[in-house]
This record gives C-alpha cells, structure tokens and sequence, in this order.
C-alpha cells in the first residue's frame, strides 16, 4: 500500500505519486464544517493528507482506515477509497459516512467529521 504519512509540502507529496496518477491528478475543493474551512483537495491525496497540507486540522489517529477517530458526515460531492475495507459499515458507507484518512475526493466534497475526538 502506497500511504504517505508525513507530507510536508504539496510538491513533496506529488513527488512520490506515479506519472501516471500524476497526469490523471485534479484538485477540488473540500469544505469542513460546522465551520466551513476549505482547503485543496488533490485527488491523489485522501483528504486528510490534504487538509494537513493547507494546515487545517481534522481529527484522526491511525490514518490508515481502521480506528474511525476521523469519521465524517460527507454531505455532498463523492470519495474513492485507497483502501478496499476501509472501517465502515456498507450502512455507513450508504449513510454518507466517510473515513477522511483513506479517502480521496473524486469531486468537490463537504464534510463534517462527527467522532469523539
Ligand atoms: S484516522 Fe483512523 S480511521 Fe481515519
């Protein structure tokens, strides 16, 4: 699995992506509420990886899908998985529940993460 865990930059997170990916990357828009700060969403990024690089704060732990600390309300646009379980119900998956840290946007996207922390 190709998870990069420590970006610094956006060119330094693009750096390690296939030319492949590269070609096909786009940027959207995520908005996070109840605040509604935006930060740039590349595709080839899951949304956490995205927020940390425009210095916005979402909660999260593991990072990797499974301890659900970043769950999110996704109450519009759509998400790809980079991962093929990540920790949600098929319920939740149908509910709009998304897990930012293994998310990546496939359009502009607002969420709202709903968990303890
Ligand atoms: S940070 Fe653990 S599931 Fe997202």
């Amino acid at each position: 699995m190709d998870v990069p865990v420590f970006l610094t930059t956006r060119a330094e997170a693009m750096a390690d992506t296939p030319e492949t990916a590269v070609q096909e990357d786009r940027e959207y828009t995520a908005q996070v509420l109840p605040d509604a700060i935006r930060f740039a969403a590349p595709s080839s990024l899951s949304l956490l990886e995205g927020a940390l690089l425009d210095d916005v704060r979402l909660p999260s732990s593991c990072r990797n899908g499974s301890c659900r600390a970043c769950i999110s309300k996704l109450h519009s646009g759509s998400v790809r998985y980079r991962i093929e379980w990540p920790g949600l119900s098929l319920d939740e998956k149908e509910d709009g529940y998304i897990l930012p840290c293994v998310a990546c946007p496939t359009s502009d996207v607002v969420f709202e993460p709903v968990g303890d922390t």
